[in-house]
């Protein structure tokens, strides 16, 4: 029987586990077997694997976060861990390996496609949905609904006490969930990391829609938003072993400033992971699906060095490397829709 390997790296996302299903249950149909790793490159390099059979991957459909476990781990960061992978690959005597993962987890896979020839199925995914190539990644509407739900709640509270309330959802480069969920839960301002924020244009949408009789206002920030040039505005420069900037604070730091420049009573709530964790919604659970029966298609075909993406309403398969290194931003057509009830 032929082994394929499948991992899941970097942040957890709900949707994963539909993704690990598919994978298996279309794998043993066709008499392969899958080895899960697990807590992403990590067990590749530890050679932390388990057995995934029917019974593994059996009740996990709806529920949230991976049951493979992942870690932010980058097996490129040391020379010995990268041979530990390859070395792994083929003492464990894997025809493939599926990694489920962002721009960094697949960025590995595509570094090692490229200098080991190591054959590998990417699939794409990320709550921020800003992976390029793809339409959509699963997660992101899961994270979009919740956020969505969240900034209904706040909508009473803040209109109760005549406050401004600031929500910051997550979005380290591209604002998407912050702009989706804004639009559907009727935010009156939202930032996003692509256009820089002027706290003056801010408070002085909020300022317009008081002067016409509102006592209230829900402005949505986006975790990776930053201040326009010149702002004195200090934020965390704590980096995770990817060289990224461990994000948070930026709704505190507006909020401060919509207070200080309105003259509004305003408080901040930041979602955090509570964006990333319970059940997937349908859409992603079907999308994750999807995916996962794409991905084992192109292993069976031996079809390598590429990425399952959504393009329209087919799933495609597209070179690993197109996926890299360019991040899929809010498009102006996008953010012109949700500008338009802004103040
Ligand atoms: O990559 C998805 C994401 O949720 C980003 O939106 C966020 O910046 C980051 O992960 C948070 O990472 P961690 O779980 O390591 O704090």
């Amino acid at each position: 029987m032929e082994k394929i390997g499948i991992l899941t790296g970097g942040g957890d996302c709900p949707g994963l586990n539909s993704v690990i299903r598919a994978i298996v249950r279309k794998a043993l149909q066709n008499d392969y077997e899958i080895l899960g790793i697990k807590n992403g490159w990590k067990g590749m390099i530890e050679e932390d694997i388990i057995k995934l059979d029917l019974d593994a991957v059996s009740g996990i459909l709806h529920r949230g976060g991976t049951i493979l476990h992942t870690s932010r781990t980058n097996p490129y960061k040391k020379e010995e861990d990268v041979k530990k992978v390859v070395a792994n690959f083929k003492k464990l005597g894997l025809k493939a390996l599926i990694p489920i993962g962002g721009e960094d987890t697949l960025g590995v896979a595509a570094k090692l496609y490229r200098d080991f020839k190591l054959p590998v199925v990417g699939v794409p995914k990320t709550i921020d949905n800003d992976i390029s190539g793809t339409d959509f990644t699963f997660g992101f509407d899961t994270a979009v609904n919740i956020a969505m739900d969240c900034i209904d709640r706040l909508h009473t509270t803040a209109e109760s006490h005549n406050r401004v309330m600031v929500v910051e959802v997550m979005g380290r480069h591209a604002g998407w969930i912050a702009l989706y969920s804004g639009l559907a839960g009727g935010a009156d301002a939202i930032l996003i990391p692509e256009k820089p924020i002027d706290k003056d244009e801010v408070a002085a949408l909020i300022k317009k829609r008081h002067s016409r009789g509102k006592s209230f206002s829900v402005v949505v920030v986006a975790e990776g938003a930053k201040m326009k040039k010149g702002s004195d505005i200090i934020q965390s420069e704590e980096l995770d072993s990817f060289g990224h900037v461990k994000l948070g604070g930026i709704g505190q730091i507006l909020a401060k400033a919509i207070e200080n420049t309105t003259g509004y009573e305003t408080r901040v709530a930041v979602l955090g992971h509570i964006q990333r964790g319970g059940s997937p919604t349908a859409y992603d659970r079907v999308l994750g699906t999807r995916y996962g029966i794409k991905a084992i298609e192109l292993v069976m075909e031996n079809k390598f060095g590429c990425v399952v993406a959504l393009q329209g309403n087919n799933i495609v398969a597209i070179p690993i490397e197109e996926v890299l290194g360019k991040i899929k931003t809010v498009d102006d057509a996008m953010y012109n829709i949700a500008s338009t009830f802004f103040g």
